[in-house]
């Protein structure tokens, strides 16, 4: 296992996830809580931060359990935290570097830059820049901007460097990573899909025995993927549970299903549609939707476990990002909007809790589910709301709206996926705006719904821009939509990036 140390830094997922590219398992913890127990750990990671490390408050963290016993490697805030305090010095740069630069020195015959040619394009990120080296450290590069580009420390594999290797643009990142914690540290490339497989299904059977959990099903690639891993381990004494909430992609409910017992889950399905679309009723707010579903949800899912007898675990599709404690730069985060589904469990559920998916990133969870022969379209869907289609219908909420816009994202994904542009978009969906506009058809005048179709590039949903879709699809599906839907008259589509705007329009 690789340590890497967070300082804060935007990038230290990345650096997580071209560790692991190189199939090396890698664990995140913050700078202050450094795990007391190191023997598991081969090499460290330090990560870079917002912080300077001249500020009184920077992150000062006690590296001697570290420094020249592990292979060591500090990347920007990491480079300066190791040679501030060793005697060198860092200051302000004359101006703030940011963006590509070109390596114009390596020191030929190092290990750590084997294979990576002068030259090179790396990635900078930085207001201060090293001026002086501590003592016995060798300087191993420099851009024309950045004397010391990167230094190691005489006699011990501890590194520094200013650049970020984990950066796409940084041309041979993946490269130097692999050479120091390959050729450096020797750590071994054993971390697969496969490997993955095997050892989680066995710490699964050790940790459940003949106990019964229960999982909800979503349709999703976490849930499914973490279905069949459970499956795989415990077999019968896994009961899943797939709720329809009435707010799913039109046919949905059959579909996956029929799909997950076809897998050979054991799963069970709820139709629980009018039972939500009774909490939704006249409700317009936004919060209080997602509110009133989470609820609707919590209940329905509850009674259902309890139909369960003696079940002593709640199966949980939780992911890495979702687990690592962020490094607080700028105190609590505020709350734009509730994502109903990480709220935890709720008291009166009093069982534990098995999370099977809790260590992998998402790209992680679809190599494992492919691994695992998770048919592929089922793996490379497009993320869906746990709220669904409630928060794409701007207002309150009928089963005929529902109806409606089932049917508009219906011909619109569907011609995603016949002019092959399904995979070049993160996510996708329609949304039923709140107001009605004029129209001709024929003759007659209409006043129908406006609809928005909306679809987006994204890699965590953080970010996200629209999608230049070619206008002769654009043309094809609204003509269909326009031409097949009662009810609609107008389609719009939707060109905000996120931020300022965010993906789904509630
Ligand atoms: P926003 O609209 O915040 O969406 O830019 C970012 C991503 O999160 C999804 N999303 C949700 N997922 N429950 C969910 O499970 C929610 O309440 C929820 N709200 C937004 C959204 O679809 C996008 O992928």
């Amino acid at each position: 296992t690789v340590l890497i140390l967070d300082f804060g830094s935007q990038y230290t997922q990345l650096i997580a996830r071209r560790v692991r590219e190189l199939n090396i398992y890698c664990e995140i913890h913050p700078y202050h809580s450094i795990p007391e127990n190191l023997d598991n750990f081969k090499a460290v990671i330090l990560s870079g931060s917002p912080f300077s490390v001249r500020a009184e408050d920077a992150p000062h963290p006690n590296l001697s359990n570290i420094r020249g016993k592990l292979p060591l490697l500090g990347v920007c805030y990491g480079a300066q935290y190791m040679a501030q305090f060793n005697g060198g010095s860092v200051e302000p740069a004359n101006l703030r570097e940011y963006g590509r630069a070109k390596l114009s020195m390596i020191k030929p015959g190092e290990v750590f830059f084997e294979g990576i040619p002068e030259n090179t394009q790396v990635w900078m990120s930085h207001g201060d820049t090293i001026e002086k080296l501590p003592e016995h450290t060798v300087r191993l590069a420099s851009t024309p901007e950045v004397l010391n580009a990167a230094f190691k420390f005489e006699g011990e594999p501890t590194y520094g460097i200013q650049f970020h290797p984990e950066v796409y643009h940084t041309t041979h990142g993946k490269q130097l990573l692999e050479n120091f914690l390959v050729k450096i540290a020797g750590v071994e490339q054993a971390w697969t899909p496969a490997a993955f497989v095997e050892t989680i299904v066995h710490a699964l059977k050790e940790q459940i025995g003949n106990d019964k959990v229960v999982l909800g099903l979503s349709g999703g690639v976490d849930s499914t993927v973490a279905a069949t891993l459970l499956n795989k381990a415990i077999g019968k004494n896994l009961y899943c549970i797939f709720v329809n909430n009435g707010l799913l992609r039109k046919n949905e409910f059959e579909s996956v299903l029929h799909q997950y017992k076809d897998m050979g889950l054991n799963v069970k399905g709820v139709d629980a549609s009018e039972r939500f679309l009774e909490a939704l009723k006249n409700e317009t707010d936004p919060e209080r939707k997602r509110k009133a579903i989470g609820k609707a949800f919590i209940e329905v899912f509850d009674d259902e476990a309890h139909e369960v007898t003696d079940v002593d675990w709640l199966a949980q599709g939780t992911i890495y990002p979702d687990v690592i404690e962020s490094v607080s730069v700028a105190g609590p985060s505020v709350t734009i909007k509730s994502h109903h589904n990480v709220g935890g469990l709720p008291d009166f559920m009093k069982l534990k809790i098995v999370e099977p998916l809790r260590m992998l990133f998402k790209d992680e969870v679809r190599r494992v589910g492919k691994e695992l022969g998770i048919d592929p379209e089922l793996l490379g869907r497009h993320p869906f709301p746990g709220p669904g289609l409630a928060i794409r219908i701007l207002g309150d909420i009928t089963a005929e709206k529902v109806r409606i816009l089932q049917e508009v994202d219906f011909i619109f994904i569907d011609g995603l996926r016949k002019w092959g542009l399904y995979d070049k978009v993160w996510q996708a969906g329609a949304i039923l705006l709140p107001i009605n506009s004029v129209g001709v058809m024929g003759d007659e005048r209409t006043y129908e719904k406006v609809v928005a179709l909306r679809a987006v590039e994204s890699t965590d949903g953080m970010t996200a821009d629209w999608v230049n879709l070619p206008y002769e699809f654009l043309q094809e599906v609204s003509n269909n939509i326009i031409n097949r839907v009662k009810g609609v008259n107008r389609v719009v589509y939707d060109i905000s990036s996120k931020p300022p705007a965010t993906i789904e329009w509630e």
